[in-house]
């Protein structure tokens, strides 16, 4: 069963809906100039209007509030609010951000501010960005301002939305801005200064919030569940969701969970993945992660996938081939829900904390019908059945304390443009029309029983 208060919620980036990309004095980001690039993003789509969200999230906020939505996950544009990414300040930013924390508040919905959802300053990414040894200490700056104008209403806040995206196919594998292929003496450095960033800002975080706050992170994994309820198959399951092998470290070495988390939640790094990653960290990385285990309140997890794990002869973790004409979503992502059981298990037993959810969901090519209305059953039986693994988990011991939806709404998904949908709202690009889906409808009712008519 969900606890009584388990959260309900949706959520959002910035870049993916706000829009307003050159106005009111935001600076750039590097996912701005991303886009002007030529042959880089799906119909050469930009974010520069995305859902127009900075002048309609009043009308968004009602639509969530149809859905019964108590909590609205979003990130702030990091250069919205510092143009330079340090330094001067945009106070026009900050007032967007208080009116739409406002108009939230007033509408009983509960925001989730995450801090860095790949919208890096492009000033800063003009001075090395990850690479350079001071970016720890820019991510605390624009972590305190965030605490300073905004924790006396929020109390919640996630420093990083999967750091594997953005350090993984940001600057080892080129797929997301701003696209490079830098070799591991680079990107494992950037990597620790992710993480000390992290650290930092937790530091800096608990020491001006105007009130209590609670503070998360957010990797993402596509997690191995077992093949059977066997022992041998949950052993190779979960071994293999923590190890690192060398078949990683050949790929992107950075597709882990284990590397971007135990410093994280245990305050070290795991010690198969030093054995291969170690010489190219920078000098004195052992005295940093004092600062990068500081306590957090909960364990955030972006979970989409999986996939199905047995032990194999050898005694090792080896994947089961999928079947022929498997079920996927429209980002050829395979439908996996006992990945969202497994994973939480997993994770709750290695790092001990109140896990949330925060962001699952399915793209879609989803149409207007004849009848105004967008009926989108896959989605449902998607949430359904992901949800119904999720009670599981929780039924079965671990403590999960709310799931955030991805996404609200349609939205600009990076590489892919527009192409593909993962909103609960509808967006019309043309004419900004919101449709909330069936899916919408069907969420507010499993929020309104707290998940007991799944
Ligand atoms: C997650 C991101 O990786 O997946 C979201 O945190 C993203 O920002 C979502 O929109 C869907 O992925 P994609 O690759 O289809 O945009």
């Amino acid at each position: 069963m969900f606890k009584e208060d388990f959260v309900w919620g949706a959520a959002t980036s910035a870049y993916q809906i706000e829009g307003a990309a050159f106005e009111d004095g935001k600076g750039l980001s590097i996912w701005d100039t991303y886009c002007m690039e030529k042959n880089k993003i799906f119909g050469s789509h930009t974010g520069n209007i995305a859902c127009d969200h900075y002048h309609k999230y009043r009308d968004d906020i009602k639509l969530m509030k149809t859905m019964g939505i108590k909590a609205y996950r979003f990130s702030l544009s990091w250069p919205r609010i510092l143009p330079n990414g340090i330094g001067e300040i945009n106070e026009k930013g900050i007032e967007f951000y208080n009116n739409l924390i406002d108009a939230l508040i007033e509408n009983g919905i509960e925001p989730y501010i995450t801090l860095f959802h790949w919208d890096y300053p492009r000033e800063l990414y003009k001075m090395g960005g990850w690479l350079n040894p001071d970016s720890p200490k820019w991510f605390a700056e624009y972590a305190q301002l965030a605490v300073e104008r905004f924790s006396d209403r929020v109390k919640n806040f996630i420093t990083f939305n999967e750091p594997q995206c953005f350090i993984g196919f940001g600057y080892c594998t080129g797929g997301l801005a701003p696209g490079f292929q830098l070799p591991m003496h680079d990107t494992v450095p950037m990597a620790h200064n992710v993480l000390l960033a992290h650290g930092m800002a937790v530091k800096i975080m608990r020491k001006y919030a105007k009130s209590e706050i609670k503070i998360g992170y957010a990797p993402t994994y596509t997690f191995p569940y077992p093949a059977s309820e066997s022992k041998e198959d949950i052993d190779a399951a979960r071994t293999a969701t923590f190890e690192y092998t060398e078949e990683m470290f050949e790929g992107d070495w950075s597709w882990s969970e284990s590397w971007w988390c135990d410093p994280v939640f245990l305050g070290k790094y795991p010690e198969d993945a030093l054995h291969y990653l170690k010489k190219y960290l920078p000098v004195g990385w052992e005295n940093d992660l004092e600062t990068i285990g500081q306590p957090l309140d909960f364990m955030g997890q972006n979970l989409y996938n999986g996939w199905e794990c047995r032990c194999g002869a050898d005694g090792k973790p080896e994947g089961v081939e999928r079947e022929v004409g498997y079920p996927q979503t429209a980002s050829e992502w395979p439908i996996t829900p006992e990945a969202l059981k497994w994973g939480v298990k997993f994770l709750y037993e290695r790092y001990k904390l109140p896990i949330y959810i925060t962001e699952n969901g399915i793209g879609c090519y989803d149409v207007i019908s004849l009848d105004n209305q967008v009926h989108d059953p896959l989605r449902i039986d998607f949430l359904n059945r992901y949800l119904l693994k999720l009670r599981e988990a929780i039924d079965e011991g671990a403590d999960v304390a709310g799931y955030f939806q991805w996404s609200l709404m349609d939205n600009f998904e990076w590489c892919q443009g527009y192409r593909k949908r993962f909103g609960l709202i509808y967006v019309d690009y043309e004419t900004q029309k919101r449709i909330i889906k069936d899916s919408g409808y069907w969420y507010r009712k499993i929020i309104e029983n707290n998940g007991e008519n799944l």
